[in-house]
């Protein structure tokens, strides 16, 4: 499995307010990217992420870490633990994205192989943050920079230097 982190964040890796994204839903353009993205790839998110979406999303699996009990439905996956999770997918060869929350983000942070990050050059209030990572261990690729809405941001990837050690799991 290649484990990728795609999260937006602001000046100060802040992720969320409220249990939606600071600046709303007025980044279309990113909202395109992390769609075109993650599309027909397996998703792992926390239950609160899950229950921020729209609904499921089309063209990709739905795998919600979560101790709670959810209505079974086509493409959605319920994981009691991260140990849980790593024992379906550890050999598997495909491309899992971990869309968060911040919870969910430290927790899978030690074992990603990648991490795209929407770098917004603005400050937000905020009452859950990406976690700090050490940069070293990683290369910096600026995708591109987009301006909208009066924001301006980059798509960054972050891949890591040596590779992850899933054993541990
Ligand atoms: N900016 C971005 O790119 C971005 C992306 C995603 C989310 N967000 C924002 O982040 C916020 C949500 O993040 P969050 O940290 O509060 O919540 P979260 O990580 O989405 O979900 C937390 C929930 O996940 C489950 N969980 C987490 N770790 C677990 C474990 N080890 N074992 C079993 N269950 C586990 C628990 O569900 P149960 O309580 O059901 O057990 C927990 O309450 C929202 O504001 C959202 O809009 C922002």
């Amino acid at each position: 499995m290649k484990l990728i982190l795609i999260a937006a964040i602001g000046k100060h890796n802040q992720l969320g307010l409220n249990g939606d994204m600071p600046w709303k839903r007025s980044l279309s353009q990113d909202l395109q990217f992390f769609s075109k993205t993650t599309r027909n790839h397996a998703m792992v998110m926390g239950r609160k992420t899950f229950e921020s979406l729209p609904g499921l999303l089309p063209g990709r699996e739905h795998l919600v870490i979560t101790t709670s009990q959810m209505e079974k439905q086509p493409h959605l996956h319920l994981y009691p633990s991260l140990e849980a999770f790593f024992e379906d997918w550890k050999e598997s060869d495909q491309t899992v994205y971990v869309i968060g929350g911040g919870s969910i983000y430290k927790q899978f942070l030690p074992y990603a192989d990648e991490l795209i990050l929407t770098e917004i050059d603005q400050d937000f209030d905020a009452d859950t943050w990406f976690p700090a990572f050490n940069s070293n261990l990683y290369s910096r690729e600026i995708l591109d920079t987009v301006d909208e809405n009066g924001y301006q941001y980059h798509h960054v990837c972050y891949r890591r230097k040596l590779e992850p050690d899933l054993s541990t799991r």
